[in-house]
């Protein structure tokens, strides 16, 4: 099938296929990655390349961290203000559910403050970044950089002068290059663009690490301990970090970020470029700010929108269906998705388009 899950979602078939040859006997060791120490010559090896591939695959500068944590992307939520917020405040921008669940999470572990929000127009939109009123004492200024749901992305960062940005990349994550060093820390859980579900990687700049465990942060969701432990201070998700790592070599075989960028982009087009002149199919965000990774789409009837969703099904196109708080539809088009799944679905939108517009 063409699988167009928001996540977890469709992971490219070589290295599925790898996983599936390796899964009995791991290059010789007798075992699988499943199975094997996280403290074993072996293991080091896989997370050690993991992270130098994600390093050179995003141009990851020298001062700043790779940690592999756990919780999914729903941890960072309460562990970016437990270590960051050192006494100030946290300046969300929110842009949708993601942002919004996040702002509400700092509040509870700390001082949070929401500068600009696209709430009132139902999040269709990335908010205003000009005036942006932030706070003399922020730690930090926080952003969603693709909204899942809705299907924003920022196509412009806001300024923030000394005060870092931190940005929330679970499903924007290696889609097109990113200048990293723009941001004080970016952070996504895998489950999307690059693995199974299990892991959230953080990229944090080196000065943000607090020197010290801050009382009261648990341990497992601590910098510090993480980036001096080496992401092992206990035991990870072995087998995801495994598959992640598949993925970062795929990603570099495809000819790295710039190719599946100019990709995503052609597919994004392809399908926009339909929506726009579609009668019947309508995009429901603002054209400035649409994703190129989920591209949310409706009728206006739930009526058709659930024969649609059935005509995808018999056409082996599934994980079709929008978000709830949404409706309608919703194509996750992420890097592993082929333009042949793409081109797949413009067809059954057509042929739906000719016999029910
Ligand atoms: C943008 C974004 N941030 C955070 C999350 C939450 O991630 P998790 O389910 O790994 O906690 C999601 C989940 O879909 C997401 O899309």
């Amino acid at each position: 099938v063409f699988n167009f899950s928001a996540g977890p979602a469709v992971l490219p078939e070589d290295v599925l296929r790898e996983a599936a040859d390796e899964m009995l006997d791991y290059k010789g060791c007798g075992m699988s990655v499943m199975e094997m120490s996280h403290r074993s010559g072996e293991f080091a090896q896989i997370i050690q390349t993991a992270e130098q591939d994600l390093r050179d695959l995003m141009g990851i500068p020298g001062n700043y961290r790779v940690l592999f944590m756990q919780g999914g992307g729903t941890a960072q939520f309460s562990a970016i203000p437990l270590n960051l917020l050192n006494g100030g405040v946290g300046d969300y921008i929110v842009s949708g559910s993601w942002s919004k669940k996040a702002a509400k999470e700092a509040a509870r572990m700390g001082r949070a403050r929401v500068i600009a929000s696209s709430e009132d127009d139902g999040f269709n939109r990335i908010p205003d970044l000009e005036n942006l009123h932030i706070d003399e004492d922020a730690s930090y200024v926080y952003l969603c950089h693709n909204e899942t749901i809705t299907g924003t992305v920022y196509h412009e960062l806001p300024e923030t002068g000394d005060v870092p940005l931190v940005a929330d990349i679970s499903s924007s994550f290696l889609s097109e290059p990113i200048d990293v060093s723009r941001f004080g820390l970016l952070f996504g859980g895998v489950q999307k663009n690059i693995g199974p579900a299990g892991v959230a990687i953080v990229i944090v700049r080196d000065d943000l690490i607090p020197e010290k465990t801050p009382d009261g942060v648990p341990i497992i969701l601590d910098y510090r301990t993480t980036a001096d432990k080496g992401s092992l201070y206990n035991t990870p998700p072995c087998y995801t970090i495994y598959i992640c790592g598949k993925v970062f070599k795929w990603l570099k075989a495809q000819g790295g970020i710039e190719a599946i960028g100019r990709r995503n982009h052609a597919k994004a087009d392809a399908l926009y470029g339909y929506l726009d002149k579609s009668d019947l199919f309508k995009t429901t965000v603002r054209k400035q700010d649409r994703s190129i990774m989920n591209v949310p789409f409706v009728t206006g009837d739930a009526d058709l929108d659930a024969a649609f969703i059935e005509a995808c099904r018999q056409a082996g196109i599934v994980n079709i269906k929008g978000h709830r708080s949404v409706g309608g539809m919703r194509a996750s088009i992420y890097n592993a998705m082929p333009i042949e799944g793409v081109n797949a679905l413009l067809d059954v939108m057509e042929s739906f388009e000719r016999s029910h517009g």
